[in-house]
């Protein structure tokens, strides 16, 4: 691997090899999604516990203060809307020349297996790649499952982080599931997990985030169930305690009480 590339790379996993990323990239097509009509105030409390920053160059240069931010990981696909005909209908809508002038860390898209549009976003992720090997820059590829939250299996999700590892992702994210090892051994780069929609409580949270960190995750790209959530600072402590300190899913909770109780 290039200087650069590793350079890159280790700005956003840490020594222990993990790593938790803060997406905040929902408005791309959802538009201004839940607790993050104001992204630059929902985020403000969280980023010295990110590792990574998942964003658009809008919210980015709108929002983001270049002098206290976490890494950044820019998304550079899109082109549909939630109200549009059809979410996997992207394309790459960022160059990495922008990628460079915002100096980011890594660089993400989505593909979308299974979709009317699987060919058209993985030969996008073969020229991202190609363009990003250029200049040392890593690509996290986002296995997209549209509005059909229930393709999120161990057979598809599998599929989809092997064929993006195949075209040459750095980084894969995924979605946590049942058999998740399935997901992980088959993908022969490192898996981050997403969230999805907001779950109930906050231990279905830690009990899957520990459950994927068992099976070979490297760690989270996890964004409403933290800034959704009522205590998103206790999110994030307790959810670094899984990912960085290897805390069981209990113990996790045990943070996020006393995070709460000091709040009050
Ligand atoms: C949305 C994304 C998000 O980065 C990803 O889904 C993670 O966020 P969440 O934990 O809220 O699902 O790619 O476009």
């Amino acid at each position: 691997m290039d200087w650069g590339m590793k350079n890159r790379l280790g700005r956003l996993v840490k020594a222990d090899g993990h790593c938790m990323f803060l997406p905040i990239d929902h408005g791309y097509f959802q538009g201004p999604t839940r607790k993050l009509e104001k992204p630059g105030e929902t985020i403000a409390p969280l980023i010295e516990f990110a590792d990574g920053l998942f964003v658009t160059r809008g919210v980015l240069r709108a929002a983001i203060d270049p002098n206290n931010c976490p890494p950044i990981i820019l998304r550079v696909s899109g082109g549909t809307s939630i109200i549009g005909q059809d979410l996997s209908h992207e394309a790459l809508t960022t160059s990495i020349t922008e990628a460079l002038r915002l100096n980011v860390s890594a660089v993400g898209m989505s593909i979308f297996i299974g979709s009317d549009y699987e060919y058209d976003s993985l030969v996008n992720l073969g020229q991202l790649v190609d363009d990003c090997n250029d200049f040392g820059i890593p690509v996290m590829a986002v296995t997209a499952v549209g509005k059909e939250l229930e393709k999120r299996d161990a057979r598809y999700l599998a599929l989809c982080c092997r064929i993006a590892a195949e075209f040459g992702a750095t980084i894969v994210k995924t979605y946590w599931c049942e058999d998740f090892e399935k997901v992980t051994q088959g993908c022969p780069v490192p898996v981050v997990m997403a969230g999805g929609p907001k779950v109930d409580t906050e231990r279905e949270v830690f009990d899957f985030v520990h459950d994927g960190m068992q099976k070979g995750a490297i760690g989270l790209n996890l964004g409403r169930n933290v800034w959704q959530h009522p205590h998103p600072v206790a999110m994030m402590k307790a959810l670094r305690a899984i990912v960085h300190g290897g805390a069981a899913a209990g113990e996790a909770e045990d943070v996020y009480r006393q995070e709460i109780q000091a709040e009050n």
